[in-house]
């Protein structure tokens, strides 16, 4: 072999590594971008479902009145509490429509886990006067008035399975005669220079406080340490309903806690009938849900019903949404609204429009009360294409506030989606018409209490 033929040899096998090295790059490019490709294409495919291992819980849509009870932040926080024997929680001191009555049922149980309480009475339903709806106290009705049992019970089972669910106060045992100690949380602790509206800011002190209060009162009036033999009831009261601070519990529990007050069955499915009419009636195109709320317990410094209206209009015609279902607990207000807008060339429809020719389900929601009936609009009005409602009311509020949880908001949607933007502008799936300069006087806390 000479020098000239290893330079060719060379030459050769250098000339054919190159080629190599390009057949390779090439190679790798064609499969990449075949990979990209078939990942890609599938993704349309796979977003419509819920793969739990891939995606985690982000895309279950919280948003839907239905959704399932994500159990795992409030097992977590009941797993780092430490339980005291005896101590048992009524939440019965509740009031009002949905709103009111879901935001202090939750807060109560917040309340009783962060006691460490091992009891708690399913809570009654108060319900309100239909001839005066201002009368909010008008005798209890039991928790399946409103929700499910069954959920509830499971589902705070399964996160907390060291507090138990009693039927009543008499079904506790040892109780005797024992009465329920009314219990003001906001009371304890200093709340100098802040507005009395303001949320609790002592949620983090408030065990510390509880425990105290607890041996205190049990030394003052000779009471056995509390226990299983001595149990104690100890019952919020009226007003707690707008004062934890949801986001103290970060965002998973506080997008998922709301879940434990799933709203019963039949009512459940009486909104689906609806919202399977109205998608008939509109031919399936996209929907808007309004909220008017001009009953005559609006309170005054809520926007009247000419503000209401028209801001309510502007948005239906940006939004070039044709198609209206009206939620309101008021025949002759539902047919001012009604008229307004069709003079417009939009259409309005109500569960009772609706209902017109399907006598079986009309039978069902004309079997309801006016507050239960306020319910099935609560399921139609998520499942509606954009919803438009008044703050401060605490039906609108809610509705909103979970519509929001399927905004995919930047790229955490689900239990991690931000908290819905308090102003006029709302979301892409709701707006609420209202009064946002003011903080207090415009109760612009209740939506930092507030368990979607
Ligand atoms: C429930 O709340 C009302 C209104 O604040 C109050 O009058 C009543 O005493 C409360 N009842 C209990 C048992 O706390
Ligand atoms: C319904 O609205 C009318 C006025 O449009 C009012 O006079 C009446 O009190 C309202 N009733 C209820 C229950 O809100």
């Amino acid at each position: 072999m000479n020098y000239n033929s290893l330079v060719v040899r060379t030459r050769g096998f250098s000339l054919s590594t190159s080629r190599l090295r390009l057949v390779l790059i090439y190679g790798i490019a064609v499969f990449v971008s075949l990979f990209l490709f078939v990942s890609l294409s599938r993704r349309g495919h796979l977003s419509n479902v819920s793969i739990p291992y891939i995606t985690g819980h982000r895309k279950t849509d919280l948003s839907l009145p239905d959704a399932p009870f994500i159990s795992w932040p409030l097992a977590r926080t009941c797993s780092e509490t430490k339980w005291t024997p005896g101590v048992v929680f009524a939440c019965n001191n509740n009031s009002g429509g949905i709103g009111n009555i879901r935001s202090f049922i939750l807060t109560c149980v917040r309340y009783a886990i962060a006691a460490g309480a091992t009891g708690l009475v399913l809570p009654q339903i108060e319900t309100r006067s239909e001839d005066d709806l201002a009368h909010l106290f008008n005798g209890q009705q039991p928790f399946s008035y409103f929700f499910d049992e069954a959920h509830f019970r499971h589902s705070l089972h399964e996160a907390c399975p060291a507090m138990i669910v009693y039927e009543s106060f008499e079904a506790v045992p040892n109780t005797h005669d024992l009465r329920a100690e009314p219990l003001q949380p906001k009371a304890m602790g200093l709340r100098g220079g802040c507005d009395e509206r303001d949320l609790n800011r002592h949620t983090d002190r408030f065990r510390q406080e509880f425990d105290a209060m607890v041996a205190r009162s049990a030394a003052e009036f000779g009471l056995p340490t509390v226990s299983e033999q001595h149990p104690r009831l100890f019952q919020p009261v009226w007003g707690v309903q707008w004062e934890w601070p949801v986001a103290k519990d970060g965002p998973a529990f506080a997008n998922t806690f709301g879940g434990l007050l799933r709203l019963r069955s039949d009512i459940l499915e009486l909104g689906k009938g609806i919202v399977a009419a109205m998608v008939k009636a509109t031919e399936s195109r996209p929907f808007a849900g309004v909220h008017l709320r001009t009953e005559n317990d609006a309170l005054s410094f809520w926007p009247a019903f000419e503000t209401q209206a028209k801001e309510f209009l502007k948005t239906l015609t940006t939004k070039k949404l044709q198609a209206v279902y009206l939620a309101t607990g008021n025949a002759t207000e539902a047919g001012k609204l009604r008229e307004r807008v069709e003079e417009h060339g939009l259409r309005v429809w109500t569960k009772d429009s609706l209902l017109q020719d399907q006598a079986e389900l009309q039978k069902r929601l004309q079997s309801l009360t006016w507050d239960q009936q306020a319910l099935v609009d609560f399921v139609v009005l998520l499942s509606c294409s954009y919803f438009l409602g008044v703050s401060p009311s605490s039906f609108s509020m809610t509705i909103a506030a979970k519509r929001h949880l399927a905004t995919n908001d930047g790229s955490d949607g689900g239990i991690y989606t931000r908290p819905w933007p308090v102003n006029d502008i709302g979301d892409s799936r709701s707006r609420l018409v209202g009064n946002y300069a003011g903080h207090w006087d415009d109760w612009l806390m209740m939506y930092d209490a507030l368990w979607p």
